[in-house]
């Protein structure tokens, strides 16, 4: 045998284990022996049982993801299932770790599955564009339910094994040795003397399907699907296994798995895929994290309370921080609150509220953070602010504490400054809500040792976070290419688009919302302020301010929002008030299409990204698309605006960036140099 799968014989049971790590994908160097295995059991006569193990921290993570795009190597999974399948000697997957995409179908092929109790079951294809392509969507409805499998392939999301047990996904749940136990099960099985049915045999759960209930459904995802091809496409072989016999659904899953493997959608979000895992690297890998045990927050906010209760999320004491005790009061009392909404939701158990509120220690004495490891700072977002705050914790903070500032555009190198310590000061830029965004912005200061920067990406990792290291510049990555984004929303407003057509060229690319919308609903008067501080104008966002229009949280902004709703309703006041403040600038409105809204707001985002790229501040392009795509909604489907400039055409972007450049000699137009190289080369390579 191969070193990728070994064969041991227990008194009569066959013990097939699979030693691939770092996830024990299904590679061609795992195929073949597999195969090869499993034909010489099924013939081998001292064999009465068969069991499918893997070696290391978890069972088949899926189908090698680097092999898809290239020509498919035999035997398929598809050919393994179906020799396993095939096998009249109880076979049983023993399952450990994840069970995921390729990884639960070949558990599928089984006859039993048998889980240990921290296990995880999914079938996560759609989140790479593609669906499960082994025979998942026709036998995983046959064990739970069309319903149920819908859920699971459409959503990605992978079910504890309890939950598994109780769908019927798996047949027993154990703790402790679980080769010991599944050696057991299946020698009870084999004693027993069957039946062995095969997954693809067993029909009666399929039977019971409420087909109107199951397209209702399936409409209601086509519709949140935003474009997505991949959700539609899972929804509808799943209701093939119900409708059609076997081999034939099967097919059709073949046929739809070929296109979308194939298709860009599903080469995009491959790319985010190892995007995200290769954002998480730092060169040097030698070096030692620091250790982090309580961690501080200063402010108890809106983005302090969020960050204080992502660190507790992950199991990190948390000492708050506020100026007074009423401030601490309100702070401490959202972060209840919003426990409190989880657990109406169902998503937290009482009990684990408990436990994280228990995880809080308010105070408003600086000195109480001298025990802290990692201080983060989110208080009013002003240099002078932040720079008497760094200063006190220079004084407070012990040794080697990491000092952070979740600032989104001071200079961090000015912060860092302030103190007497700058290699230890860092920037933690989260998104709000930050105990639900992913994303996490990484800011490395001029002097901010590797070590620290290394302890702060592994603890992003920790907190559920997908972390990406940038450079001091005025923005960051995200803000600074939203800036580039929101230049022209304006002179698009002016020139005769209205806010609601504008949104909607957003959600049509596949946006969750619009300009105008995000606008409103994050707050129009943080943007006024900001504006006011530098000294700049928006002619028409100004006005809405000045008018106490600040979205949503008043009722109107760019929109209108009646009787407490979300839902933007266009309002004619603010298109009157467009149309006038055109017509005071000699401004004759036009009928603008969606095409050039695109244009005139994409990519001058895609060509601020090139020179963060130039500038150094960002390390790869591939780490751009993970901060849009993470922190700001960018479509998954399209892989994130570095990625998506390379489908577009980055010659063509070129082309029509000098065009508005010449017409309108707006910076934001000009080329960068290194976005014309790509045009010339195909890479984003610096
Ligand atoms: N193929 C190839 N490489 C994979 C992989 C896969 N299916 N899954 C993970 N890896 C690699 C990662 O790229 C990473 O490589 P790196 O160290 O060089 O960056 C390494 O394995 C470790 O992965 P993570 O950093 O993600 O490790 P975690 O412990 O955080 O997570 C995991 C483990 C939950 C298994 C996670 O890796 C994961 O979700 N993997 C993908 C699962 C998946 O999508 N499976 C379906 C594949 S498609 C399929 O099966 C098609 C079939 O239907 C025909």
């Amino acid at each position: 045998m191969s070193s990728s799968v070994s064969v041991a014989n227990e008194g009569g049971v066959a013990i097939v284990t699979i030693d691939n790590p770092p996830v024990n994908a299904l590679s061609f160097h795992v195929r073949e022996p597999l195969m090869q295995a499993l034909a010489a059991l099924r013939d081998d006569a001292s064999v009465a049982a068969i069991v499918i193990a893997c070696a290391g921290r978890t069972f088949v993570a899926g189908a090698d993801i680097t092999e898809f795009g290239k020509p498919m190597q035999h035997p398929e999974l598809r050919a393994i299932v179906a020799v396993l399948e095939a096998i009249a000697k109880p076979t049983v997957a023993a399952i450990q770790g994840t069970a995921l995409g390729g990884g639960l179908e070949l558990a599928l092929g089984c006859h039993f599955r048998v889980a240990d109790q921290g296990a995880r079951l999914g079938l996560p294809e759609v989140k790479l564009g593609i669906l499960p392509g082994g025979g998942g969507t026709v036998r995983l409805p046959r064990l739970v339910g069309a319903a149920k499998a819908l859920k699971m392939i459409v959503s990605g999301t992978p079910i504890g094994a309890d939950e598994a047990y109780g769908a019927g996904l798996v047949d027993a749940v154990f703790e402790g040795d679980l080769t010991t136990h599944v050696v057991n099960f299946v020698r009870e099985m084999a004693r027993k003397g069957g039946p062995f049915t095969p997954v693809r045999d067993r029909d009666d759960v399929i039977k019971e399907t409420d087909l109107a209930a199951f397209d209702a459904e399936v409409a209601d995802l086509a519709r949140k699907a935003r474009g997505l091809e991949a959700p539609v496409a899972c929804a509808q072989a799943v209701r093939n296994a119900v409708t059609l016999p076997f081999d034939e659904a099967l097919a059709e899953e073949r046929a739809l798995f070929v296109k979308l493997v194939a298709s860009d959608q599903s080469r995009a979000q491959r790319h985010l895929f190892f995007a995200e895992r290769e954002a998480a690297k730092l060169p040097g890998k030698d070096v030692v994290k620091r250790r982090i045990a309580r961690v501080g927050v200063i402010g108890a906010g809106t983005m302090g309370g969020g960050i204080a209760m992502a660190f507790a999320n992950g199991g990190f004491p948390v000492t708050l921080l506020e100026t007074s005790q009423e401030a601490l009061r309100r702070g401490l009392a959202t972060i209840e609150k919003n426990y409190t909404v989880s657990v109406a939701r169902g998503s937290l158990s009482e009990d684990a509220k408990r436990q994280r509120l228990a995880q809080f220690k308010g105070t408003v004495d600086h000195a109480d953070l001298a025990d802290c490891d990692l201080i983060v700072e989110a208080a009013f977002e002003d240099m002078a602010v932040k720079k008497e705050i760094f200063g006190k914790l220079d004084a407070v903070a012990r040794p080697g504490a990491i000092l952070a500032t979740n600032t989104s555009y001071l200079d961090i190198d000015e912060i860092a400054a302030s103190t007497s310590r700058p290699q230890d000061v860092l920037g933690l830029h989260f998104f709000s809500p930050a105990n639900v965004m992913k994303l996490l912005e990484i800011v490395r200061a001029e002097k901010t040792a590797p070590d620290a920067l290394a302890t702060v990406v592994d603890l992003a990792r920790r907190i559920g976070k997908v972390a990406v290291v940038v450079g001091v510049c005025h923005g960051f990555v995200g803000n600074r290419m939203l800036a580039a984004r929101g230049s022209e929303s304006e002179a698009l407003l002016l020139e005769g688009a209205t806010p609601s057509q504008i949104d909607k060229a957003f959600t049509d690319f596949g946006w969750p919302m619009g300009p105008f919308q995000m606008g409103d609903l994050a707050g129009l008067d943080i943007g006024w302020r900001n504006r006011k501080a530098r000294g700049l104008t928006a002619v028409i966002a100004d006005t809405l301010c000045e008018q106490g229009r600040f979205g949503q949280k008043t009722g109107r902004g760019f929109y209108l929002y009646e009787n407490g709703s979300r839902m933007p309703v266009p309002d004619p006041e603010v298109e009157a008030l467009i149309r006038g403040k055109a017509a005071e600038k000699g401004i004759v409105p036009r009928t603008i299409g969606a095409d050039e809204i695109i244009e005139r707001t994409l990519y001058p985002l895609i060509n601020e990204g090139a020179k963060i790229l130039e500038e150094g501040i960002a390390a790869r392009a591939s780490d751009i698309d993970v901060v849009w795509v993470n922190g700001y909604g960018f479509p998954v489907g399209k892989g994130g605006p570095m990625f998506w400039a390379g489908l577009e055409g980055a010659a063509r972007i070129v082309g029509r960036l000098r065009y508005w450049h010449e017409r309108t000699g707006k910076n934001v137009f000009k080329p960068a140099p290194l976005l014309e190289r790509m045009a010339e080369t195909g890479s984003w390579q610096v």
